[in-house]
C-alpha cells in the first residue's frame, strides 16, 4: 500500500502542478493511533517546494486522490500538514481474498542477481561460541531474506583450517595427549581439540614466565619460548607438506568437523559451499606474487611482503611473512577471487564481527589496488559483540561461552517455562502431548528463543544475551510469537473457511482492518529487511502482528462470531496471519508449533 500511495501521490502532483516528484520527496507513514485514517502523507517537504499552505496542498491532493483512485481511497482528513488517508475497505478485502491461501505471500520472483553470503567461518582450533551463534543466526537469516526477495543466494563458509593457531593445538596434543582421542575420552571432537588449544596457552605462559624470571624481556620471551618455536617450525613443515604434520592436521581437523556438524544441525545452519583456507591461501600467495610484479605490494629486506595504505588513511599491512608463510589476509585475497571466479556473484557479503572492520576495509582496498572487478561488490556485514549478563570472555583461557552448553541450557529453560506455564492445567494442549512431542517442542522453543532474542536487535549493536528473559512466553520473545501461532492454528483446526464465500456489505471493524493492514505490509517489510541486511525489522514486524492478533482476539470471537459473514471473514484473516507468522519466523530460522 505504501508503494501505491507513493505512486498515486507522485502522479497527482504531476497532474495538479505539472512538476515531477519522486517518492523520496515526501514521507508516507502509517497514521498514528487516535487519528482517523490508515496512512499519512507528510506534506511539509512538499509545502516548501510548491509554496502552498499545508491546507491548500492537502485539500487539492486529497480531492485528487479520492477522485482518481476511488477503489483505493475512501476519505481523507488534513491535520496540520499531515494528509491522513483512509483506504477503502474493498482494497483490504481484495488483499485478503487474493492471498489468504498463498503460502508464498510476500516472496518475490527471481530477479537474476546472485549474492554470496559468507557466515560462521570458524577456526578449527576450538568449538563454536556465543559469538558464532549470533553470526550463524544473522548470516543464515540474511541469506533467507535475500532469497525471498528474488536473489539467487549461495550460503558459504570459510573454514580457517590452517595457520599458526591450528598448529598450537596440534603441538599441545603431540606433547600432552598420550594418544588420547575424542572416542577414547568420550568428548565431542571440537571440544576435544579446543581443550588442547587451551593447554597450549597454559604451557606457553608457563614457559614465558620461566624465561622472564631469568631476566628476559617479556616480548622476547614470547618469541623464544620453546613451545612457540616448535609451533612456528610446525607451520613451516605444514606449508612444505611434511607427511607426519599433514596427517596429524587431517586427523585433528576431522575431529573438529564432526563436532561442528552436530552443532550446525542443532541450529539449522547449512552451507552451499564450504571453502578451506588450506586451499584459498595458495591462490592468495599467487596473487601476492602477481601484485609484487605490479608493484601493488613491496618486499622488504627481510623478505616480508607489505602493502602501503597510508595514502588511504590506513597503515602498512603485512600480506606475507618473512619466512614466506601466509597470514590471515593472504588467504582472504585468494578467497575473494575464488568466490567471484566460481559463481560470478553480483554481491559478496561477509558476516564477520566488528572487531574485523579494519581487516575488511584493508581487504577491500587491496582488491581495489589489484584492480579486481569485484572489489566494490564486497560488503562487510559487521555485527557487535554479544555477552552474557556475566560479562567478557576469552577463548584462550577457555572461559568462552560455549555454543553447545548454551543450546542445552536453552532447551532446559524451554522445558522449565512450559511446565511452569501449564501447571494446574491438565487439559492444556501441552499436558496432553506425549513426552516425545514435548521434547520436540523444547528443541524448537529453546534455540528459537535464542535466535529471536539475538535477531531482534540491530546487528551493529553490542548486546547482552539474557537466557532467562529470552525464554519467557509473554513479551517481546520468540516463544510469545510461537504461542500466538499455536493459538491461531488451534482455532483453524476446529473451524474451516467455507470455499466460495463472498463478503457481504458490512464494513470492516477497526481491529479487523488493523490486522489486514499489517499483513499487507509483509512484502514491504521483507524488501526493507533485504535492503538493510537486517532481520530485526522482521522480528519487530512479526511481534507487532502477534500483538495485534491478541488485541483482536480479546475483543472479537471467531468460531462464535456475531454473524456467519464475520466468521468467514475472520477465518480468512487468521489463515493469512498464520501463514505470515510462519513465513516471517522462517526468515529468522525459527519454527512455529501447531500446539504449545
Ligand atoms: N575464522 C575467522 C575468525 O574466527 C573469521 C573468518 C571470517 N571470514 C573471512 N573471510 N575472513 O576470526
Amino acid at each position: 500500500m505504501i508503494k501505491h500511495i507513493q505512486q498515486c501521490v507522485t502522479g497527482g502532483l504531476t497532474s495538479l502542478f505539472g512538476e515531477t516528484f519522486t517518492a523520496a520527496d515526501f514521507q508516507v507513514n502509517t497514521t498514528v493511533a487516535d487519528f482517523e485514517g490508515d496512512y499519512t502523507v507528510v506534506l511539509f517537504a512538499l509545502v516548501k517546494k510548491l509554496r502552498l499552505s499545508p491546507d491548500v496542498l492537502g485539500t487539492k491532493l486529497g480531492d485528487y486522490l479520492a477522485e482518481a483512485h476511488p477503489q483505493l481511497f475512501k476519505e481523507y482528513t488534513i491535520v496540520k500538514g499531515f494528509l491522513n488517508l483512509s483506504v477503502a475497505d474493498a482494497y483490504w478485502m481484495e488483499v485478503l481474498l487474493t492471498n489468504y491461501t498463498n503460502a508464498d505471500f510476500g516472496r518475490q520472483l527471481p530477479n537474476g542477481k546472485k549474492v554470496m553470503v559468507e557466515y560462521s567461518s570458524p577456526n578449527t582450533n576450538k568449538p563454536l561460541h556465543l559469538g558464532h551463534l549470533r553470526n550463524n543466526f544473522l548470516g543464515w537469516s540474511v541469506a533467507e531474506i535475500l532469497k525471498a526477495n528474488g536473489y539467487e543466494v549461495i550460503k558459504s563458509c570459510i573454514v580457517n583450517d590452517r595457520g599458526i593457531h591450528i598448529c598450537k593445538s596440534m603441538i599441545a596434543w603431540q606433547r600432552y595427549a598420550n594418544g588420547a582421542t575424542p572416542e577414547s575420552t568420550g568428548t565431542k571432537g571440537d571440544h576435544f581439540v579446543g581443550d588442547y588449544y587451551v593447554k597450549f596457552n597454559e604451557a606457553c605462559t608457563a614457559e614465558v614466565n620461566e624465561l622472564v624470571a631469568t631476566g628476559m624481556a617479556k616480548e622476547l620471551a614470547e618469541k623464544e619460548a620453546p613451545i612457540m618455536k616448535a609451533t612456528q617450525q610446525m607451520l613451516l613443515d605444514w606449508e612444505k607438506g611434511d607427511p607426519e604434520v599433514m596427517s596429524l592436521w587431517r586427523r585433528m581437523n576431522g575431529w573438529v568437523y564432526e563436532g561442528f556438524a552436530q552443532t550446525y544441525a542443532r541450529i539449522g545452519s547449512d552451507f552451499d559451499k564450504t571453502y578451506y583456507e588450506s586451499d584459498t591461501y595458495l591462490l592468495g600467495k599467487e596473487t601476492v606474487q602477481a601484485g609484487l610484479a605490479k608493484k601493488v605490494f613491496v618486499q622488504r629486506e627481510d623478505n616480508s611482503v607489505w602493502i602501503d595504505l597510508t595514502a588511504d588513511g590506513l597503515d602498512e599491512k603485512l600480506v606475507q611473512r618473512k619466512d614466506g608463510t601466509s597470514v590471515y589476509m593472504t588467504q582472504d585475497i585468494g578467497l575473494a577471487q575464488q568466490k567471484y571466479d566460481q559463481y560470478g556473484i553480483d554481491k559478496s557479503i561477509y558476516v564477520i564481527g566488528n572487531e574485523q572492520n579494519y581487516h575488511m576495509k584493508v581487504l577491500q582496498l587491496i582488491c581495489k589496488r589489484l584492480g579486481m572487478p569485484y572489489a566494490d561488490d564486497i560488503y562487510h556485514l559487521s555485527y557487535g559483540m554479544v555477552e552474557l549478563p556475566g560479562g567478557k570472555m576469552k577463548s584462550r583461557e577457555g572461559t568462552v561461552v560455549d555454543a553447545d552448553d548454551l543450546l542445552d541450557e536453552m532447551v532446559a529453560n524451554a522445558e522449565k517455562e512450559a511446565v511452569k506455564n501449564n501447571a494446574g492445567k491438565p487439559e492444556s494442549e501441552f499436558n496432553k502431548m506425549t513426552r516425545a512431542e514435548q521434547q520436540a517442542l523444547f528443541n524448537m522453543i529453546g534455540p528459537g528463543a535464542m535466535k529471536y532474542y539475538l535477531l531482534k536487535v540491530d546487528p551493529k549493536k553490542t548486546m547482552v544475551f539474557n537466557p532467562e528473559e529470552s525464554i519467557e512466553f509473554t513479551g517481546f520473545t520468540g516463544a510469545y510469537i510461537q504461542y500466538t501461532h499455536a493459538r491461531i492454528r488451534s482455532i483453524l483446526r476446529r473451524e474451516a473457511a467455507t470455499p466460495g464465500w463472498q463478503p457481504g456489505a458490512g464494513v470492516l471493524l477497526p481491529l479487523e482492518r488493523s490486522l489486514i493492514m499489517a499483513l499487507e505490509q509483509y512484502p514491504f517489510v521483507l524488501e526493507q529487511a533485504a535492503a538493510e541486511y537486517n532481520p530485526a525489522s522482521i522480528a519487530n514486524y512479526v511481534y507487532h502482528l502477534a500483538k495485534t492478533f491478541n488485541s483482536f482476539y480479546t475483543e472479537h470471537a471467531v468460531a462464535s462470531a456475531e454473524t456467519e459473514d464475520k466468521k468467514q471473514l475472520r477465518l480468512r484473516i487468521l489463515m493469512l496471519l498464520a501463514n505470515v507468522i510462519r513465513s516471517s519466523m522462517a526468515m529468522l530460522g525459527i519454527g512455529v508449533p501447531e500446539r504449545m
